[in-house]
């Protein structure tokens, strides 16, 4: 890692931020010796949970006999809702929520009973016993089906500006369409899980692996019946959460409390990775109908965009994710009349959920896809389209919910990513390449990225934490984020060291504790390092605050002027070590520990109106791929990838390059070969690694470039940083682009191949046959277009001799 970071100057003068370092964990990661939820050690008397599933999407619970799970070897209790001591409901906003399904089920999935049992193995084994007779109902299954029975889990929501109608009849050129992108699993490696151990006076210990160990505090607690200072919940880190724990571990936490409560010992409830998908919620899968207006020149000039989620059973997030699509529809254009609307359609299957990029993701795809049309209309490069319509520095620069974009450097950043690629030979060489090879064609695609950064809801957008220094010099960090293998607690200990002027070896995080740190929102919306960061800095500096006082006041000299760095305090022209220092202001009664607090300034939301200033700043970064597409197979490779992001003042580029890779290939999966199928009545089908294909190694392009955009952040971040957990997750945008522009191909990029997302192999081949077949029409009916399309291009000559070459 060679990248150069700036410092930033306001900063004390030795730093421990701003530099590679690798995770905290790494080496526990690799050794194996990494704690995750399952690996703690269990306590005497530990019973195992599983959960009985329904096997219909939408019922009337008739009669539930229990008696042959009872009867099963090593059985010890088994739990309905009748037996919850508190509240029915783990729903993170609105209360819809059932932890266990009373009288109906709305999904086939959907938890009806806990068995608790000896072992892990003998609990799934009663769990399948159950006799249920059902009655059943008709089930709504996709967006499309929700939205003709107007079947909502929230009122639609919509966002409107300027005069669109007008807008319309005044522009010359109209694309209208529709289209569908697919949901995605999160699929983290360690799967849901949740240890509950029974403590005295009503106390209880949740082990959970969650992204918002307060949210399964307050779920647990109301589902016992007890108050939130009963419970902790504690989390060392996750294997991988990427949005799917952090509302949807509240089920497993809540299952196994109940559990534990009610047997009294402890219990702990693992989710099967078949369970885990046909329990749980993903990415929404959208449905969308377009309209949108532009010039001669391919400049929008109004929008109108309806989209359609499939919510699945209940709110869940729904809502949020909602909004965030509905706040990034602009992407990183400048949209001036426009009616976005979002609603959440309620369907007969698992309750969807946050999944990196939270909503974001699905709202930018449909502008990129409409751009993409407009190009190919008017002839030419999606780029030069792109650019026409970016946000500008100082006019056009209004989002469509009203922030003013005061940071853009998407012309600068995209500038420099279509230089380093070499976009522009490279579109000519695949061009060349395309007139002679009839089989297998190659697309070329840059796509921007403009991300929002904070929770849309204001109060979120809060965090606190705590640091120990102990007599020995040691400081021990706790903060309010949970670690998913992002690497914040990587970034937070940085932050400490520099404060404390301490190498990152004398600096360690303990793990999230509801009992330390009160309070917290989920580590999410890519905000985590930027919150906890500020709080723990908060903290440490009170620390250092305390210590240059004594320091001043034992050596001489001004509080102000004591300087920490590299293990070393300097104080009026004494070098002292840390330890040293801390054991003399321990002697004399200084207080070496303090709590840290941030809340992000600025920030105001009407979600009536849906405007505001959401977001403390944007993220930006740019993507180009090269691909080729087997037009006979619907194969495809990724050849290569640049991209380019903005990490502003990079805390750590090790990790933040990590980050961008990772969501790339995540993306990449999610618009690709991730397909979740439902068969005709409402059962999740591919529901484990067997028929769900996440990326593997060898799906990543051999020739893979990732930069990090030098952008010191405008806004005071923590040392000018920018987040890098989401955003990143859109660059691969330009795989999906590169694959349509190879489709495109087979027409002279005349016509506009319908490619809906994931592009999976029987996907590109559909559009491969909609580009041929709309070819030969237009053909038949259209004398100009004949005349500008080569014969050539309709089918495939010459087959063998082909094929033959192209292998
Ligand atoms: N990286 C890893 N390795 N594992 C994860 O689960 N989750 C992503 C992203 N990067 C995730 C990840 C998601 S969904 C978010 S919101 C951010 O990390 C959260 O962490 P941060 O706010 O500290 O960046
Ligand atoms: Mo990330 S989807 O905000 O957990």
């Amino acid at each position: 890692m060679n990248h150069p970071i700036p410092r930033d100057l306001t900063a004390p003068a030795w730093t421990a931020v701003g530099v590679a370092r690798p995770h905290e964990s790494a080496e526990l990661h690799v050794l194996g010796q990494a704690t995750y939820t399952d690996d703690i050690g269990e306590v005497h008397g530990t019973l195992h949970a599983a959960l009985g599933l329904s096997s219909k999407a939408h019922a009337k619970i008739l009669a539930i006999d229990l008696a042959p799970v009872r009867a099963c070897p090593g059985v010890v209790a088994v739990y309905t809702a009748a037996d919850i001591p508190g509240t029915n409901d783990c729903g993170p906003i609105i209360h819809d929520d059932p932890i266990l399904a009373v009288d109906e089920v709305l999904y086939v999935g959907q938890p009806i009973f806990i068995v608790v049992a000896d072992t892990h193995t003998n609990a799934r084994r009663a769990a399948r016993k159950a006799n249920v007779t059902y009655e059943e109902l008709p089930a709504i299954l996709t967006p499309q089906q929700a939205k003709a029975a107007a079947s909502y889990v929230l009122p639609p929501m919509q966002l409107v500006r300027g005069d669109v109608q007008a807008a319309f009849e005044k522009a010359p050129h109209v694309v209208k369409g529709e289209l569908f992108v697919g949901g995605q699993e999160q699929f983290y490696l360690e799967g849901q899980i949740a240890y509950a151990i029974p403590k005295e006076n009503r106390g209880l210990l949740v082990q959970c692996s969650t992204q918002h160990p307060s949210e399964m505090m307050h779920v647990v607690a109301h589902a016992l019946g007890v108050h939130s200072h009963n419970v902790t919940v504690e989390c060392r880190r996750m294997g991988g959460g990427f949005g799917g724990k952090e509302s949807q571990s509240a089920l497993w936490a809540a299952a196994a409390s109940i559990a534990a409560v009610r047997t009294g010992r402890p219990v702990k409830l693992r989710a099967d990775r078949d369970d885990d998908m046909m329990v749980t919620g993903k990415r929404h899968c959208f449905f969308y109908e377009y309209e949108v207006a532009y010039d001669d020149d391919g400049r929008i000039v109004g929008a109108k965009l309806d989209m359609t989620l499939r919510a699945g059973y209940s709110a869940d997030l729904s809502g949020p994710v909602a909004t965030r699509a509905v706040c990034h529809f602009d992407n990183a254009y400048y949209l001036s009349d426009v009616d976005i609307r979002a609603a959440c359609g309620k369907t007969n299957t698992q309750s969807n959920t946050a999944f990196r990029g939270f909503g974001g993701p699905q709202g930018a795809i449909a502008i990129e896809y409409v751009i993409d049309e407009i190009a190919r209309n008017l002839g030419r490069d999606a780029l030069d389209i792109r650019r026409l319509n970016f946000y500008g520095k100082t006019e056009r620069n209004e989002t469509p919910y009203r922030q003013i974009v005061v940071d853009n450097v998407i012309g600068e950043l995209t500038a420099e990513l279509e230089q380093s690629s070499q976009y522009r030979a490279r579109r000519a060489a695949i061009e060349a390449y395309n007139a002679t090879s009839p089989v297998l064609k190659k697309g070329l695609a840059l796509t921007p990225v403009k991300f929002g950064i904070a929770f849309n809801v204001t109060h979120l957008n809060q965090a606190g934490a705590l640091v120990h220094v102990y007599v020995d010099g040691s400081v021990l960090v706790n903060h309010g984020g949970t670690e998913m293998g992002q690497g914040i607690n990587t970034k937070v200990l940085q932050v400490v060291a520099h404060e404390l002027g301490l190498n990152m070896v004398h600096v360690r995080a303990s793990a999230t504790d509801t009992s330390k740190v009160a309070n917290t929102s989920a580590t999410a919306a890519s905000t985590g390092a930027d919150l906890n960061g500020k709080a723990a800095q908060d903290a440490a500096r009170q620390i250092r605050e305390r210590l240059s006082a004594f320091a001043a006041k034992a050596y001489g000299g001004e509080a102000a002027d004591v300087v920490f760095r590299n293990d070393i305090v300097h104080a009026n022209g004494n070098d002292v070590a840390f330890p040293e220092l801390v054991r003399m202001a321990y002697l004399a009664r200084v207080q070496l520990w303090s709590d840290g607090f941030y809340a992000t300034p600025g920030l105001h939301w009407d979600p009536k109106t849906m405007t505001g200033h959401p977001f403390s700043y944007y993220a930006y970064g740019a993507a180009v791929s090269e691909v080729v597409v087997d037009t006979l197979t619907g194969e495809w490779k990724l050849l290569r990838a640049d991209a380019l992001y903005d990490a502003g003042n990079s805390l750590n580029p090790a990790i933040d390059i990590g980050q961008v890779e990772g969501a790339f290939i995540q993306g990449m999966g999610w618009l690709t070969t991730e397909q979740l199928w439902w068969n005709g009545a409402g059962k999740l089908m591919t529901h484990a690694p067997s028929t769900y294909k996440i990326p593997g190694i060898s799906d990543c392009p051999e020739d893979f470039r990732v930069r990090l955009f030098d952008n010191r952040n405008v806004e005071d971040s923590i040392h000018r940083s920018k987040a890098t957990g989401e955003p990143p997750l859109l660059l691969p945008f330009s795989v999906f682009f590169a694959i349509r522009d190879a489709i495109s191909s087979v027409g002279e990029h005349r016509v506009n191949p319908p490619l809906n997302a994931p592009a999976t192999s029987e996907e590109i081949l559909r559009a491969v046959d909609a580009v041929r077949a709309e070819v030969a029409k237009k053909m038949g009916t259209d004398p100009n277009f004949s005349a500008t399309i080569s014969s050539k291009m309709g089918s495939v000559p010459n087959f063998e001799a082909t094929v033959g070459a192209a292998k």
